[in-house]
C-alpha cells in the first residue's frame, strides 16, 4: 500500500492525488484521501478501483479542501477492495482519519474489544480498528500525539500508521513498526510518504523514520521520538531521483520506457565501479578483505523477478569466487531452520528494498550470525538500512509492476560483487578480471543493439495475441532467463507460461508439447566451449519433432537454429556470463507487446502490487 501526507500552506488535495499517482505501483485496488479544512472540519472520500475512479469522483462531487491531509492507495489484505474497506478509516466520532500500510496481527482481539464496547465497525479492515482506538484515546487525552503513544504499543505486526484529527488541524502524527515511513522536508511545508515517490516532485530532502519511532509533523517542524517518548533521530538523505525520471515521458507505458532503459540501468550501475580493467566497490568498505577471504558460503535471497536475477547471477558468482552459492526464495529461507554461521554471507536482492518477505529473511539472517549485503534500487529503503552493507543498483525509479531494468541492474550488481570477492580471494587473476570487466563494459551498447529488434518481436506478439500457453527453455544462465520470461508473461499477459531447464525436458515437460505449442528457446553461443550449444540444438530437434513452434533467442549469425525455428531473435555476441543480459530483452519486449495486443493494462496488472510490504 502507498501512503502520502501533507501539511503546509498550500491546498492539499492536488498534492495528495499527485503523490498517490506516483505511489500507485504499491497497490491500486482502491484509494482515498482525508483533509482538514480551515474551519477545522475533517472531510474524506475513498473509492474502490484505480486512482482515476477517485479522481473522477472528486471532480464530479468536489470535497472541501484544506492545508492538512493524508492519502492512501491500497493493495487488499484484510477485506476485499470495496469503498468501505478503502482507506482512510475514520474514528466513530468522524473527527479522526487514519491511513495504514501493513498488517495489525492482533486485530481480531482488538476488534472484539471494540465490538464488546458497542462500537459499530463499517469495514472488515484491521485499520479501522486502529482508527477507533485512536479516536477513543484522543477523547481521553485530548491530544493526537499522546493518543498515538498509548495506542501504538498495543498493536502487533507491521504498520506505518498516519493520522489527522480535526481538533488539531496543523499536525499529522505517524508511527512505524516493520513498515516504511519517510518524511519529505519542504520550506514551510512537510510531507510524509511510504516512500520518497510520494513527494519527490516537491522536495528531494528526506528523513527515513526509524524502526519503532513516532513522528509529529507540522509545517515548520518535524519531531521524531521513540514509542515511549524519548527524542530520536531519523536518517536524513537526499533523493537522487528527479520527478521526471518517474514520468512516462511520451512512452505508451512505464514498462516500455523501462525496457528501453535497460542499457542505461547497467551503465549507471557499473559506472565508477569498473575502471582500468578492475572493479572497485567502496560501497563494501564495512566488510573487510579478511571477512571476504573467510566466508565459506554465499546465499542469495529474494522474491519474484529479483529471485530470478539471483538465480542468474549465481552462476558467475560461484564460478568467479569459488565459494558455494545457493539461491533461495526469501519466504522459504525464513521459515525453515537453515544452517547459518558467521562465515555465511547473505545477499538480498530487492528493487524496492521494502519487500516484507525479503526484509524478514535479512533480519533472520543477521540474528543467526550472518553478515548481510543488500543489492537494492531504492536509497534509504528499509532493507539496505538494516543490512551490514549495500551495493545500490542505479536503474532509476521503476514504476511498472513487472520488473525489467531493475532485473538487469541486479545481475550487474551481483557481478560487481562477484568480481570484488574474486579479486580479494584471488580466485581470478588480474588478467581474468580485466577480460571480464572489459566485456562487462560493452554490455550497455550490446543491450542497445538488442533493443533495435523491438518491432519484429512486436509483430510476433501481435500474431500470438490468442495464445493460451507459452513455454520457455534454457540451459545454464539461459535457464533462469527462461523462468523470468515465463514470469513476465504470467504477470502482465495472464497467459499460462512456464520455464524449464532444457535438460529436464525429457524428464517430464516434453509431454506438454503438442503441435503448434510455442516454445521460446535460449540458445547459447556456438562459440562457447561449454558444449551447451549442441545440447540445446538437440533439444530443439526433439520438440520440433513433436510439432512445437520454436522461437529462438540466439546469437546473431548462428545459422544452426534457422532450419528449426519459426522465428529467431538475434542478440550480439558476448561471453558466457554476459549472455543473460541480452537474452532477457526479447522476452521482456514479447511480454510487453503481447499484453498490449490483448488490450491489457501493462503497468498495473490485476491482483499484483509492485512492492509487497506484507508477508
Ligand atoms: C512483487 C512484484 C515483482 C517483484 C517482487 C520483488 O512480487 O510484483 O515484480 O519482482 O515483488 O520485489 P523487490 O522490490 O523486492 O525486488
Amino acid at each position: 500500500c502507498g501512503i502520502v501526507g501533507y501539511v503546509g500552506d498550500r491546498l492539499s488535495q492536488d498534492i495528495l492525488l499527485g503523490g498517490l499517482g506516483r505511489l500507485e505501483y504499491r497497490g491500486y485496488d482502491s484509494a482515498g484521501i482525508a483533509v482538514v479544512d480551515p474551519e477545522g472540519q475533517l472531510h474524506h472520500r475513498k473509492r474502490a478501483g484505480k486512482l482515476q475512479v477517485l479522481r473522477d469522483d472528486l471532480i464530479e462531487t468536489p470535497l472541501p479542501d484544506g492545508n492538512v491531509g493524508i492519502g492512501h492507495t491500497r493493495w487488499a489484505t484484510h477485506g476485499a477492495p470495496t469503498d468501505a474497506n478503502a482507506h482512510p478509516h475514520l474514528a466513530d466520532d468522524g473527527k479522526l482519519a487514519v491511513v495504514h500500510n501493513g498488517i495489525i496481527e492482533n486485530f481480531t482481539a482488538l476488534r472484539n474489544e471494540l465490538l464488546a464496547d458497542g462500537v459499530t465497525l463499517l469495514s472488515e479492515t484491521d485499520t479501522e480498528v486502529a482508527a477507533h482506538l485512536l479516536g477513543r484515546e484522543f477523547r481521553k487525552v485530548g491530544n493526537l500525539e499522546a493518543a498515538f503513544r498509548n495506542v501504538v504499543t498495543r498493536l502487533d505486526g507491521a504498520f506505518s500508521l498516519v493520522a489527522v484529527h480535526q481538533d488539531q488541524p496543523d499536525v499529522i502524527v505517524a508511527a512505524r513498526l516493520n513498515s516504511p515511513l519517510v518524511i519529505g522536508i519542504g520550506e514551510g511545508e512537510n510531507f510524509l510518504g511510504s516512500d520518497v515517490a510520494a513527494f519527490v516532485e516537491h522536495t528531494q530532502k528526506a528523513i527515513a523514520v526509524g524502526q519503532a519511532q513516532m513522528v509529529v509533523v507540522r509545517k515548520e517542524s518535524v519531531e521524531i521520538t521513540t514509542f515511549d517518548g524519548q527524542p530520536a533521530e531519523g536518517e536524513a538523505f537526499d533523493v537522487d531521483w528527479d520527478a521526471a525520471a518517474a514520468d512516462k515521458g511520451g512512452w505508451s507505458s512505464f514498462m516500455a520506457k523501462e525496457i528501453a532503459e535497460d542499457p542505461q540501468a547497467v551503465e549507471d550501475t557499473i559506472r565508477g565501479r569498473i575502471s582500468n580493467g578492475t572493479v572497485r566497490l567502496p560501497d563494501l568498505e564495512a566488510l573487510s578483505d579478511e571477512y571476504f577471504r573467510d566466508i565459506d558460503r554465499i546465499l542469495l535471497i529474494a522474491c519474484g523477478t529479483a529471485y530470478y536475477s539471483g538465480l542468474t547471477g549465481a552462476y558467475a558468482l560461484e564460478q568467479w569466487t569459488r565459494v558455494p552459492v545457493t539461491v533461495e526464495l526469501a519466504h522459504e529461507f525464513r521459515y525453515r531452520e537453515p544452517v547459518i554461521s558467521d562465515r555465511t554471507l547473505v545477499v538480498s536482492l530487492s528493487q524496492s528494498g521494502e519487500t516484507m518477505d525479503t526484509l524478514l529473511a535479512v533480519r533472520f539472517a543477521r540474528e543467526s550470525g550472518a553478515k548481510t549485503i543488500s543489492i537494492c534500487n531504492t536509497q534509504g529503503a528499509t532493507i539496505p538500512r538494516e543490512s551490514d552493507s549495500v551495493v545500490y543498483t542505479y536503474a532509476g525509479p521503476e514504476v511498472a509492476v513487472a520488473s525489467t531494468k531493475a532485473f538487469v541492474a541486479q545481475i550487474a550488481a551481483i557481478y560487481l560483487l562477484g568480481l570484488h570477492i574474486a579479486k580479494v580471494r584471488q580466485t581470478l587473476t588480474d588478467e581474468e578480471i580485466r577480460v571480464e570487466t572489459t566485456e562487462f563494459q560493452t554490455i550497455p551498447d550490446k543491450l542497445r543493439e538488442t533493443l533495435t529488434h523491438h518491432e519484429s518481436i512486436k509483430e510476433l506478439a501481435g500474431w500470438m495475441a490468442d495464445t493460451r500457453s507459452v513455454l520457455f527453455l534454457g540451459r545454464h544462465t539461459g535457464y533462469p532467463i527462461a523462468l523470468e520470461g515465463a514470469l513476465k508473461l504470467k504477470e502482465i499477459a495472464y497467459i499460462h507460461a512456464e520455464g524449464f531447464a532444457a535438460g529436464e525436458l525429457k524428464h517430464g515437460p516434453i509431454a506438454l508439447i503438442e503441435p503448434g505449442q510455442p516454445v521460446f528457446v535460449m540458445v547459447p553461443s556456438p562459440r562457447h566451449d561449454n558444449g551447451l550449444h549442441a545440447k540445446i540444438v538437440s533439444n530443439i530437434e526433439e520438440i520440433r519433432a513433436r510439432g512445437a513452434h520454436v522461437l529462438s533467442v540466439a546469437e546473431g549469425g548462428d545459422a544452426s537454429v534457422l532450419p528449426y525455428s519459426e522465428a529467431v531473435f538475434a542478440t550480439p555476441p558476448t561471453s558466457v556470463f554476459f549472455e543473460p543480459f541480452l537474452k532477457v530483452v526479447p522476452l521482456q519486449i514479447f511480454a510487453l507487446e503481447l499484453s498490449t495486443a490483448k488490450g491489457l493494462d501493462v503497468d498495473q496488472p490485476r491482483n499484483l502490487a509492485k512492492s509487497v510490504t506484507v508477508e
